[in-house]
């Protein structure tokens, strides 16, 4: 069996290597030439704790069943397309931005043979499958779908930090709107998942794969708003959602700095933007509240500060991580930028360690947590990587000029750290 696999992200590196790895001929299209070199020559792109990763796309590259080119036309005549690009939202209207699908569309379409399988894996806004994709596919193809084209939408649903395993062990939600597509789809995705395949239609299966990010993120906006509510009234967020965990059927999630990733901040806009008649309103609510959670971490910034004796302008910040998930390379959308945004507006200075996280324009990533945390007024956790859960403290203490420790992710028991002498605040920590 052929295989093309657009798109050799997050989502795409994983399942190419995965794919390969059942005796597939597989061939990763990418237009990032960095990305094509790195998995020519064997090596995972990506940086960060991925078991098995490196070491699967590695192996099938050294058996000649993997390989990636920047030329489309290398996706000539495959038995399986699998489409797994981008599908961010406008940053201000927040509407879906279909440049890399559509043009990811145009450049495969024309090179379908017939009866070839098209599996669209990246997340879409319910209704992209009949008015967007299937449309580009038949004018491009001249094929038509469910005749001698197969289209089936097949979410991805993994989280980075367990690519491959949550890639073939997660059940998954199968789109197909005609039985030959659902046949030709479940035959492909047996080959590597070990989980059930849950068969519907386009549409439902759209609006799983964004009801669940959605869900995910009202779920986090709830803990959030406790959090807020329990500083105010000095109290522990973290106490509170322990107790209320003891409550048959409650399942409170952690609070924290804020929430970010390439899914979780975009798909619930994916969800809500068909929707007119219903006028949705909760899922917009927390969006709100989980985007303001940096906002309140760079203010509680500035409140260990001045409790500490120090104005926030001219302040040393060290700030601990810059991804938006622990022990991941991942910055797409991190908190982390607007809680530094916020911080150098108000005149800090500002100084970012992350272990794994590269530098971006205005962000200068350093690897040395000792280095980035020398002279500091105040330390902020952003990110829980393991690395912040073993840090020497009374070192630290010694290295910092003002003594304030503020933790946006519960890293450490604030109690432990006001008796060694930091000030301590954190998201939804309350008084100390
Ligand atoms: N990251 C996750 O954990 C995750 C989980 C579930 C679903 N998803 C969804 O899967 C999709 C992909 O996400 P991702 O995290 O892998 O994104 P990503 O940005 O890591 O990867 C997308 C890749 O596609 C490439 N690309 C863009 N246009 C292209 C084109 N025309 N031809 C070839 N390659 C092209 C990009 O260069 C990039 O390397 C998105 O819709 C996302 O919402 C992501």
């Amino acid at each position: 069996m052929r295989v093309a696999v657009i798109g050799l992200g997050y989502v795409g590196l994983p399942l190419a290597a995965a794919v390969a790895a059942t005796g597939a001929n597989v061939i990763g299209i990418e237009i990032d030439a960095e990305k094509v070199k790195a998995v020519n020559a064997g090596q995972s792109p990506l940086r960060g704790q991925e078991p098995g990763l490196a070491d699967l796309v590695g192996e099938q590259v050294s058996k000649g069943r993997l390989r990636a080119s920047l030329d489309p036309k290398e996706a000539s005549g495959v038995d399986a397309v699998a489409v797994c690009v981008e599908t961010p939202i406008d940053p201000t209207t927040h509407d879906p931005s279909y440049k890399a699908l559509k043009a990811a569309l145009a450049g495969v379409a024309p090179l379908l043979k017939r009866g070839a399988l098209v599996s669209i894996e990246s997340t879409l806004a319910p209704g992209t499958m009949e008015g967007v994709v299937r449309p580009a596919l038949e004018r491009g193809s001249k094929r038509t779908v469910g005749r001698d084209l197969y289209l089936v939408h097949c979410p991805e649903r993994l989280t980075t930090g367990k690519l491959l395993h949550h890639l073939t062990e997660l059940p998954r939600v199968l789109g197909a709107n005609d039985e030959a597509s659902m046949r030709k789809g479940v035959a492909f995705y047996e080959r590597f998942v070990k989980a059930e395949i849950h068969a519907t239609d386009w549409t439902t299966a759209e609006v799983v794969k964004t009801a669940e990010n959605a869900y995910w993120d009202v779920q986090i906006a709830f803990a959030n708003e406790v959090a807020l509510i329990s500083e105010e009234l000095g109290v522990d967020a973290f106490r509170v959602r322990d107790l209320v965990n003891t409550c048959p059927y409650r399942m409170m999630l952690s609070p924290g700095a804020g929430v970010g990733g390439h899914c979780i901040p975009k798909d619930p806009w994916l969800l809500v933007s068909p929707a007119v008649q219903s006028k949705p309103e909760l899922i917009p609510t927390a969006r709100e509240v989980n985007d303001f959670m940096p906002r309140r971490m760079a203010r509680i910034v500035e409140e260990a500060l001045a409790a500490s004796g120090r104005k926030i302008k001219g302040a040393r910040v060290a700030v601990l991580g810059f991804t938006y998930r622990e022990n991941t390379d991942d910055t797409r959308n991190s908190p982390a930028k607007i809680v530094i945004q916020e911080l150098r507006r108000r005149g800090a200075e500002i100084a970012i360690h992350d272990p794994f996280a590269r530098s971006e324009r205005g962000y200068a990533v350093l690897r040395d947590v000792n280095a980035a945390t020398k002279g500091a007024d105040c330390v902020a956790i952003v990110t829980a990587h393991d690395e912040y859960r073993k840090l020497d403290l009374k070192a630290l203490l010694r290295r910092m000029r003002h003594p304030a420790f503020v933790d946006g992710r519960d890293v450490y028991a604030g109690p432990d750290l006001v008796k060694m002498g930091f000030v301590y605040r954190g998201i939804g920590k309350g008084q100390f």
